[in-house]
């Protein structure tokens, strides 16, 4: 069923405020209707949930990569069971800083999707275009190539599957997509879910979300919610952007 995602990703940084103030802030003041996640650097996610458990915020702990591997010799790989284990209860596959930086391609993504769906844990599957991409007309098909490749190797997903669609050049840069350049993505990203069975999926966008461009964003009725880098980093920030979700 598709509905109102806030998903932080924290990546290789936690904030200021700390992050047990952080959950309070956000069990206080948690944006109705809803779903919020936040996914912290690897060493951080217990305090997470025990923060969580805490304050019993609406918040699910989500992991931001995981191995395609359940065990064995993977020196530095953490497996989708293990983040179980220690309360994950999403993650995010295919991040662009991961296909990037760390050669991650459509397929690898799609054996950690099946990874984490077979644990029982619902994939954040990431997609999105290049710059480059955009501007020679070929964001369709990398959008057609990215989910067909990575569904393909992942198998059928018996979890929640949610999808992040996070235009390369927009990550980071302080510079949206416009909400119509992410409905029209997002519609066609729909259309490729669809034609592989996958109905009703929750569809956030990513890339410089703030709390100025939320609302314009969340206007959007085929932005199910957004995927906040930067902006997630402070729990006011971070809180906007969900009050901006919520009222519209
Ligand atoms: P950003 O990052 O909000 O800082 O642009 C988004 C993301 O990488 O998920």
């Amino acid at each position: 069923m598709r509905k109102k995602l806030l998903v932080a990703n924290w990546k290789m940084n936690i904030p200021k405020e700390g992050i047990p103030v952080f959950v309070e802030r956000v069990a206080a003041s948690a944006p109705a209707g809803v779903g919020l996640g936040i996914a912290p650097p690897f060493p951080f996610i217990e305090q997470l949930r025990a923060a969580i458990d805490r304050a019993k915020a609406p918040v699910v702990t989500t992991a931001q990569n995981c191995s395609t591997e359940r065990s064995g010799a993977f020196t530095g790989e953490v497996a989708a069971e293990m983040l179980a284990a220690v309360g994950v209860k999403s993650i995010l596959a295919g991040h662009s800083e991961r296909r990037k930086l760390y050669g991650e391609d459509d397929t690898t993504v799609g054996r950690k999707i099946k990874a984490i769906a077979d644990t029982g844990l619902s994939p954040l599957f990431c997609v999105g275009e290049t710059l480059d991409e955009r501007e020679s007309n070929r964001t369709a098909d990398v959008l057609a190539r990215q989910v067909s490749v990575a569904l393909e190797a992942a198998g059928k997903i018996a979890t929640e599957l949610v999808v992040a669609y996070e235009p390369v050049w927009a990550i980071g840069t302080g510079r949206n997509a416009s909400p119509e350049m992410a409905a029209g993505a997002h519609r066609t990203i729909r259309g490729l879910l669809a034609e592989r069975g996958y109905g009703d999926v929750s569809i956030l966008y990513g890339g410089s979300v703030t709390p100025d461009n939320a609302a314009a964003l969340s206007a959007e009725a085929e932005i199910d919610g957004f995927l906040v880098g930067g902006a997630s980093l402070e729990s006011v920030r971070f809180l906007a952007i969900g009050e901006a979700l919520a009222r519209r």
